[in-house]
C-alpha cells in the first residue's frame, strides 16, 4: 500500500509518500522563513503560507516518487496537536484528496509520530521502546508498548525545551530558532562554569531554567557565551536523559528512541548514547531531517491505523 501523508500542524509544509514496507518514496518540506524576523511563528502568517504551499509540496513529491495520485491508497494527516489554523489547511486539504480518489483518510497524533520516527531508518526497530520526544513545542517521555499503544509518562508543564533554547537564544541575539546554534556554542563551551538548577518534582518543568538563563544573559561577559550555552544544553540534556532512561528502567525496556527537532541536537545525543551504554540500553536517534516536523513519520504512524 502507498500512503499520502500530510503535515502543517506548525510552520513547516511537509508531504511524504511511503510505503508499508516503511520506505519512504518522496517526501518535500517546506520550511517558512518569514518568521525569523519575528523572533517565533506566528499562526496566521504559518496557515496562509500552507495554503500556497500544500499544492506545490504534494505535486512535488509524487514527481520524486514517480508515481500519479491513482497510486495512493490511503491519505494519512496530523489532525493534533498544532496551531488550529495550520492544521485546518492540511486536514481539508486531505479529505478533499481522500474524497476525490475514494479512499481512506487516517487521522494521526503528531507527538506519537515524532516518537516513532527513528523506526524511518532503523528498519528492524519495533516496540516496545520508550520515546523522548523534544521539540519547540513538546517535551515527553512516552512508553511505546505497540504502533497503537502510546502512554505518556512525564510531559512539560510549561516550556518545551525547544522553546527555551530559541528564546534564550533570542535573548543572546541569536536568530530564530536558535537551538541548533546554541548547540554548537555548548560543544565549545566549560559546561560546568555556570550551575543550571535541576528541579526535583515530578513533571518537566523548564520555565523557571529559562528565567535562570536569562538572568544570566542580562549581565554576561561576551567571552562566556559558549560557556552559558554549554551549561545550559549539557544540563538540560543531562536532565531529560536521566528522566527518560529512569522511566525505561522502571517499565523494563531495553530500547530507547528519540523524535523532534531537539533531537537532532549533537549534545543532547551524546549525553542519552553515554548513559544508555551505560545501562545497557540501546538507542535509536531519527535520521536528522525526520527529527523536525515532516509528513513521512505521519506516514508511518499512519499505516499502523
Ligand atoms: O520538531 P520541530 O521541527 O518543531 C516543533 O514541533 O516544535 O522542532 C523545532 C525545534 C526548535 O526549537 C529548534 O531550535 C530545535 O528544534 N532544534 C535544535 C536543533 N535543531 C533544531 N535544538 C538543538 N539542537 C539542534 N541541532
Ligand atoms: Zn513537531
Amino acid at each position: 500500500m502507498k500512503f499520502l501523508a500530510i503535515e502543517t500542524s506548525c510552520d513547516d509544509t511537509s508531504v511524504a509518500i511511503v510505503d508499508s514496507s516503511r520506505n519512504v518514496l518522496g517526501v518535500k518540506t517546506l520550511s517558512q522563513v518569514e518568521h525569523a524576523k519575528f523572533g517565533g511563528v506566528v499562526p496566521e502568517v504559518a496557515s496562509r503560507h500552507h495554503e500556497n504551499s500544500i499544492l506545490e509540496a504534494s505535486l512535488a513529491t509524487l514527481e520524486m516518487a514517480n508515481l500519479s495520485v491513482d497510486n495512493v491508497d490511503a491519505v494519512c494527516v496530523a489532525s493534533n496537536p498544532g496551531l488550529i489554523g495550520s492544521l485546518l489547511v492540511g486536514i481539508s486539504f486531505a479529505h478533499g484528496v481522500s474524497l476525490a480518489l475514494n479512499v481512506p483518510l487516517i487521522e494521526v497524533n503528531h507527538i506519537e509520530s515524532h516518537a516513532i520516527s527513528a523506526v524511518i531508518n532503523n528498519e528492524n526497530l519495533d516496540p516496545p521502546f520508550v520515546s523522548l520526544v523534544v521539540s519547540g513545542g513538546h517535551t515527553s517521555v512516552i512508553d511505546v508498548e505497540s504502533f497503537t499503544k502510546y502512554k505518556t509518562y512525564f510531559h512539560t508543564i510549561d516550556d518545551a525545551v525547544g522553546e527555551v533554547l530559541d528564546k534564550v537564544a533570542r535573548e543572546m541575539g541569536i536568530s530564530y530558532p536558535g537551538g541548533a546554534t546554541l548547540d554548537s556554542m555548548a560543544l565549545q563551551g566549560n559546561k560546568n562554569f555556570f550551575q543550571m538548577p535541576r528541579p526535583k518534582i515530578s513533571n518537566f518543568s523548564f520555565s523557571g531554567i529559562k528565567t535562570w538563563a536569562m538572568e544570566i544573559v542580562k549581565k554576561l561577559d561576551p567571552n562566556h557565551r559558549n560557556d552559558l550555552a554549554s551549561s545550559l544544553v549539557f544540563g538540560i540534556s543531562e536532565y531529560i536523559s536521566d528522566y527518560t532512561l529512569k522511566i525505561a528502567k522502571k517499565l523494563g525496556r531495553k530500547q530507547i528512541c528519540m523524535g523532534g527537532g531537539v533531537a537532532a541536537s549533537k549534545v543532547l545525543r551524546q549525553t542519552l548514547a553515554k548513559m544508555c551504554a551505560e545501562n545497557n540500553v540501546n538507542l535509536f536517534f531519527p535520521d536528522v531531517k525526520y527529527c523536525q516536523d515532516n509528513a513521512a513519520m505521519i506516514g508511518i504512524r499512519g499505516m499502523f491505523f
